[in-house]
């Protein structure tokens, strides 16, 4: 499978240039990793299925796990879906174009791959501009499953999908870091009582302004009691980084003491620790003490959920280096608004899980 990638860097007079060529490669069945709001998608022509076999490959990414399909205007979610509720509308009116991706029942023309075999189709309209003048000049709906190798975490620019995927996808176009940095909320509008099946950009509570009751179908994974939380295994770890991660929760100053002490018995036992931690954490005095400075990564405020969104993912990839065996995450964000998909992705990345009070 190997291809030469093309990278397309967008400057100040290309734009148009770029998009007639990204979309040319998708009419004839290629893939282009292109950025959204969220994360860099990679794209292929959706209803064209040897194109969206493509993207499966190139990802590795599981045969049964289907794609969501984007689309530029409202109007062409009729092309791909059917029995779209009003509901659905006035959430389409408030959050398109941006971070929310609704499930609704497939039309036949969406091909089995897609949707790997089931009768609904995920659709969402990014809120990025480069990906929707993409999508019309290509004149398709484009299926855009995030831009990295499976299981690793997902593309914030287009350097780590360069480094996850070069060689495997026709064209990379690099529009600069993305806006949001984690991935969008699914909805599944097909039951009476729409279902969060992950959460993301929009959050549970501003969903439920406009359709009520919402349920929630996804598990970040189990939290027992006691102290020591053990997870339930590599089988069920996503966003990963290759070196082992912990990640600490709970209320912010005994997140900060347990930290400090992983950290103090991790060097003792000549244990190379990575810190993946908010600003207020990394400002005590201790810390400096145990790690590096070169290990650290900075997420941002404790108090600043979108913040610490946008550089997670960058910063998961920063700190899977080679000399590090252990990376501890700071889990002390509160879940509001974006928060709780922040620490569902912590939570998917972790091998060990902390719970402190
Ligand atoms: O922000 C995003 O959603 C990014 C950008 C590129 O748009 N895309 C993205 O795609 O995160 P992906 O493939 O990494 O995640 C899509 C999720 C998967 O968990 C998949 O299982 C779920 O959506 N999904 C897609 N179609 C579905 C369907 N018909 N029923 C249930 N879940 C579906
Ligand atoms: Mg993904």
């Amino acid at each position: 499978m190997k291809c030469s990638t093309q990278v397309f860097k967008i400057g100040t007079s290309n734009l148009e240039e770029v998009i007639r060529t990204a979309a040319r490669i998708i009419q004839q069945g290629g893939t282009v990793a292109f950025p959204t709001e969220t994360v860099y998608g990679l794209g292929a022509d959706a209803l064209n299925p040897d194109a969206v076999s493509k993207i499966f490959k190139a990802k590795g990414r599981p045969l049964d796990n289907p794609l969501i399909v984007h689309i530029a205007d409202q109007e062409r979610l009729d092309m791909v879906a059917s029995d779209v509720p009003d509901s659905a509308r006035s959430l389409m009116d408030a959050f398109w174009p941006g971070p929310l991706t609704m499930i609704f029942k497939r039309k036949d023309i969406v091909p089995d791959v897609t949707t790997c075999g089931l009768d609904t189709v995920a659709t969402r309209m990014p809120d990025n501009p480069i990906a929707r003048e993409l999508i019309k000049e290509a004149g398709t709906p484009i299926a855009a499953p995030s831009a990295n190798i499976s299981g690793r975490p997902s593309p914030t620019t287009a350097e780590h999908v360069i480094s996850d995927l070069s060689g495997r996808i026709d064209a990379v176009i690099d529009g600069g870091a993305v806006r949001v940095g984690v991935e969008s909320t699914v909805l599944d509008m097909t039951p009476d009582i729409p279902v969060l099946l992950r959460p993301g950009g929009v959050s549970i509570d501003q969903i439920k302004e406009y359709v009520g009751e919402v349920l929630v179908g996804y598990t970040d994974r189990p939290a027992g009691a006691g102290e020591a939380v053990r997870s339930p295994g590599m089988k069920y770890t996503h966003y990963s980084p290759e070196t082992r991660l912990v990640l600490v929760m709970g209320n912010s100053s005994a997140v900060v003491d347990k930290i400090i002490g992983l950290a103090r018995e991790y060097l003792d036992r000549n244990i190379r620790v990575g810190l993946l931690v908010t600003d207020e954490t990394a400002k005590t005095d201790e810390m400096a003490e145990y790690v590096s400075p070169d290990r650290v990564f900075l997420l941002g405020s404790r108090y600043d959920a979108s913040a610490i969104a946008s550089n997670l993912f960058a910063g998961l990839r920063y700190l899977d280096m080679e000399d590090t065996d252990v990376i501890i995450a700071d889990g002390s964000m509160g879940i509001a608004g974006i928060g709780a998909a922040v620490l569902n992705r912590l939570k998917k990345a972790a091998d060990e899980l902390i719970e402190v009070n």
